[in-house]
């Protein structure tokens, strides 16, 4: 799909189709105004009719209009102006292509006159093109007869009044956006067959001579090396070798302080010893999902050569069960010396995550971001509309926040009370890997990767009831990578 700008009166621009809005109690946007004049009245018309109610989800197609240039014009319901909100403006463009009618290639849209509070012009541009990659995905990658999909434009224009650099410029980076998007999506649904500790390394290695980022990726021996003890555990019971993989794009000074970016890669969670049960286990598939986030906004920083320095840092590997794995009881050494032991094999996100974290300390971060389906608690409690939002720094907290809402990626802040830290006790280690069934799962997962993450500032996402859709729908959502995304807009200068 390509994204241009187009510079015309509405009523004279050529293409197949032209999508023009209209809100739920009658008004026309300004570009639906000039076809109504321009055709003396057609607009109106086909509201007077009823075919227009300008709802949300209503759009009527009309065709060959008189003293209209394009072939076909898309009336698409806006619904109530002041209900018109971030999401509202994403579902109003995938409408948009959905009925833009299959003789379409060339759709424009008048998508700037479609107004959310307290966002310009290029926020609309770069959602724009987000929503629509979005409405193109295809997930048959692996099918030998690909899925048949209503056609879809190949080119998407958005109609302007004037020139617009910085619009320009915005679809550029709604397209690096969606490429960041895509990479986890792609990476999420893969199988665990295929997407392997290995297979994300050599993932790393393309990613970075695409964007020129500088990759290393450490294994078993090199892991080892780092005293990466907690990490490694989790690794026991598996034929699959693990990976430690860092990536660094520099977009700044070398000596400005990095973000680092902290993904949770298990290629696939069995729970290991503390096995799961049957019932929609292929979906552990997806606990790569941090890793894949931390994959896909690197390539969106790089794509939109974002001033600011990042690091990468995944730890990558299987949670199975075996003859060699490790077992509810024993206790492993963590890279920063704390000794952990493992009352559930299947709390293993926090025990490589734990590791990773320490790692990135060398680093002298501005910030530390952890990434994570880490717990079935947090599900419970967000569902899959916002992710659980945990962070030490009040100030990375709200940035973070703000950062979601402009996404249109939402998330939601939950407490790291010390109190909570009191279900981590255990009587033979510094601390156990779980707390107290029922009791707060996600905030004593956050809270036992607070016990890492003392020395710089630190915000933790758990993504594991939004990276991904069950059911008919099926697949990876690749979300936070619009969460974070735009708060590295925010912080890049
Ligand atoms: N990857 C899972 C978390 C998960 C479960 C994400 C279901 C999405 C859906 C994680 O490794 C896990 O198994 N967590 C356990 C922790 C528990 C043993 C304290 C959980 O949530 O049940
Ligand atoms: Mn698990
Ligand atoms: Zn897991």
């Amino acid at each position: 799909m390509e994204f241009i700008t187009k510079v015309a009166a509405p009523e004279t621009i050529r293409c197949d189709c032209l999508a023009v809005g209209v809100f739920s109690d009658g008004t026309l946007s300004p570009s639906a105004r000039r076809l109504d004049a321009a055709s003396k009245g057609a607009i109106k018309a086909a509201i007077k009719s009823g075919d227009a109610t300008g709802k949300r989800g209503n759009a009527v197609l009309l065709r060959a209009l008189d003293g209209v240039a394009a072939a076909r014009v898309l009336l698409v319901g806006l619904g109530a102006a002041d209900k018109f909100n971030e999401r509202a403006f994403a579902e109003v463009v995938r409408e948009a292509l959905r009925s833009a009618g299959q003789g379409t290639r060339e759709l424009a849209l008048a998508a700037t006159e479609w107004p959310v509070a307290g966002r310009d012009a290029g926020w609309l541009a770069r959602m724009l093109v987000a929503a629509a990659r979005e409405a193109a995905f295809r997930t048959d990658e692996l099918k030998s007869t690909k899925d048949e999909l209503a056609a879809l434009p190949a080119a998407v224009s958005l109609l302007l009044p004037a020139r617009d650099a910085a619009v320009e410029a915005a679809l550029k980076q709604g397209v690096a956006l969606a490429n960041g998007i895509e990479l986890a999506k792609r990476l999420g649904n893969l199988p665990g067959n295929v997407c392997t500790p290995t297979y994300l390394g050599e993932q790393a290695r393309n990613l970075g001579k695409e964007c020129k980022l500088a990759v290393e990726v450490f294994d078993r021996k090199g892991i080892e090396k780092l005293g990466m003890g907690s990490f490694l555990s989790v690794t026991n019971g598996s034929a699959q070798p693990p990976r430690l993989i860092v990536l660094k794009y520099q977009g700044a000074t070398r000596s400005a302080a990095p973000t680092v970016l902290v993904g949770k890669g298990i290629t696939f969670d069995t729970g290991g010893i503390s096995l799961k049960p049957g019932a929609h286990m292929d979906e552990m598939k997806f606990d790569m999902c941090g890793a894949a986030a931390v994959l896909g906004t690197l390539r969106a920083a790089a794509e939109m050569k974002l001033r600011l320095n990042l690091v990468g840092v995944i730890a990558a590997c299987e949670n199975m069960p075996s003859g060699t794995a490790t077992k509810p009881g024993d206790i492993v050494t963590s890279m920063s010396g704390q000794t952990i032991e493992v009352l559930n094999t299947d709390a293993e996100g926090r025990l490589i995550l734990c590791d990773a974290l320490t790692y990135a300390e060398r680093f002298k971060p501005a910030a530390v971001i952890d990434i994570a389906t880490l717990t079935g608690a947090c599900v419970v409690a967000l569902g899959d509309v916002n992710s659980g939002l945990f962070a030490s720094d009040e100030a990375l907290a709200a940035d973070l926040l703000q950062a979601a809402a402009g996404a249109a990626d939402p998330a939601w802040r939950l407490p790291l009370d010390e109190a909570y830290q009191e279900q981590l006790k255990s009587n033979f280690a510094d601390m156990a890997n779980i707390g107290a069934p029922g009791k707060a799962g996600a905030v004593v997962a956050a809270s036992f990767l607070a016990r890492f993450t003392r020395n710089y500032r630190w915000a933790h996402l758990d993504i594991a009831g939004t990276a991904w859709k069950t059911g008919a729908a099926k697949g990876a959502t690749g979300r936070p990578v619009p969460l974070l995304v735009h708060y590295l807009l925010g912080q890049a200068h």
